[in-house]
């Protein structure tokens, strides 16, 4: 019987110091739990100095345990790959879950029960029922179908522009339509994907502004319909698809079974908002990132314009610069050592991987972007080892069709300068992005 990690994962203790004090003797120069530090984009220059002096370093939390955040390449490489010192079931893979009294309880429970916060064997028997749905040859097909929406909406924002949010427009358009047809969601269904996106994405804000009083009650209500509503069509979709399979991921997942049992309703939820907000946003905040650094790097976007055949690398480039996830979460399950850095058994390790991907020691000035970077590809912005990002393919795909057709129809277009990130410590979330297309 698969094991719920809802129930059985550790809680966090209140705030403490490490078990085996400090290695490196340095305070960060940010809060990394605060969310508002973050909305001005990730803090590159503090992820530099953190490397530099201390790259195992100790953070605190308001409330929690606090965590070792690891800033380098190498360390983060090390830890991805020790599965069984650095566990992502011991306390899943997020900095907490949130106070008791700002936790939602359905999301919540499925944060956890899903396979991203699974260890081994299980893990690799769930993650493999996924696996037909995320194959070159499947995500070759499937680019025909992304290209002609590509044209689609680029046709949409021609009738509208010149002026307009590319997030709204394009890059929150764009993965949910090449994730609707991976799952097999009707397309009359779409529409509200996106809303439920929406209120997902407000989720950690809303849930601690209403547990103290501050958030409009009307607004809540909103807010607890529409997540009930997304976990409710979840799991009549993957009912359905058990009393009769169809030739899609939604299929894939209803009839997934671990140990020779089917999953139990616990994991039909998580991995329904797993695969929802795991595809959606990342591939979303890519997308508006690249824009940003094609506007920031003009010389970098003529060069991408007068030879096509740098798309590839230039996508590996831009989410390396990008890297959407701000961070994962591991446990270590034994004491163990990072880099002269002593860890007791139960302790958080947080991997950074806009910091890893900007280590000089393995990309050279890593604040340019460079569309024909040698190593580009390098990048860990998807993670390593067995956990390492099932959507790569999909995610790498999309930003390929897209700027090949952005670029050869707005050569011009460019960032106006106005853009929103919303407050996240866990995602680079680009919420607005205005772009002027330009002449055509
Ligand atoms: C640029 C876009 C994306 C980025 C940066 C990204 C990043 C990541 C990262 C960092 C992980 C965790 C790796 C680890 O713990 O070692 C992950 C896992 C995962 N991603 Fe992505 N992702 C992206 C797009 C996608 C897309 C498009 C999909 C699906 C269509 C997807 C589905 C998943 C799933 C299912 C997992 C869990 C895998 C497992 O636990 O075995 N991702 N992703």
């Amino acid at each position: 019987m698969l094991e719920l990690v809802s129930t059985t994962a550790q809680e966090d203790s209140p705030p403490q110091e490490p078990s085996f004090g400090r290695h490196y003797d340095f305070v960060p120069p940010v809060q990394l739990s605060d969310y508002m530090v973050y909305t001005n984009g990730q803090p590159y220059e503090a992820y530099a100095r953190m490397r530099e002096n201390a790259p195992v370093c100790w953070c605190t939390e308001d409330e929690f345990s606090g965590f070792w955040a690891l800033t380098r390449y190498e360390d983060i490489r090390a830890v991805e790959l020790d599965t069984a010192t650095f566990s992502s079931q011991r306390g899943g893979i997020n900095m907490n879950y949130g106070p008791p009294e700002t936790r939602h309880p359905l999301l919540n429970r499925a944060a956890f029960d899903n396979m991203i916060c699974l260890d081994a064997p299980v893990h690799l028997q769930l993650r493999r029922e996924h696996m037909p749905f995320f194959t070159a040859s499947y995500v070759a097909d499937l680019r025909k179908k992304v290209d002609a929406q590509v044209t689609k909406l680029l046709d949409d924002m021609a009738a509208k522009g010149p002026v307009l949010d590319l997030v709204e427009n394009f890059s929150a358009e764009l993965p949910l339509f090449t994730l609707s047809e991976i799952l097999g969601i009707p397309e009359a269904d779409r529409p509200k994907l996106v809303r439920w996106m929406h209120y997902l994405e407000l989720a950690q804000d809303a849930l601690t502004r209403d547990a103290v009083g501050e958030m409009d009650p009307a607004f809540m209500f909103e807010f607890l319909t529409n997540v009930q509503e997304m976990f409710d069509y979840g799991q009549s979709m993957l009912q359905a698809r058990r009393a009769e399979p169809r030739n899609d991921l939604l299929s894939a997942i209803a009839n997934a079974e671990v140990d020779g049992a089917p999953l139990p309703d616990e994991f039909l939820d998580g991995s329904w908002l797993l695969i929802v907000f795991a595809g959606n946003d990342t591939t979303r905040n890519s997308i508006s990132g690249s824009m940003r650094l094609l506007s920031q790097f003009p010389d970098q976007k003529q060069r991408l314009i007068q030879d096509a055949s740098l798309l590839p690398n230039f996508v590996h480039e831009a989410i390396r610069m990008v890297s959407p996830v701000i961070y994962m979460r591991r446990t270590a399950t034994c004491d163990t050592e990072i880099s002269g850095q002593r860890i007791a058994e139960g302790e958080k390790v947080l991997m950074y991987y806009g910091a890893a991907n900007r280590d000089p020691s393995v990309f050279e000035t890593p604040d340019q972007f460079d569309v024909a970077r040698p190593n580009a590809k390098e990048h860990i912005a998807f993670g390593l080892g067995p956990h390492v990002c099932l959507g790569q393919r999909i995610a790498n795909m999309q930003l390929e069709a897209a700027f090949a057709q952005i670029l050869a129809r707005f050569p011009e277009v460019v960032c106006n300068g106005d853009f929103k990130i919303a407050p996240s410590n866990f995602v680079h979330a680009i919420s607005y992005l205005e772009v002027d297309l330009g002449k055509r």
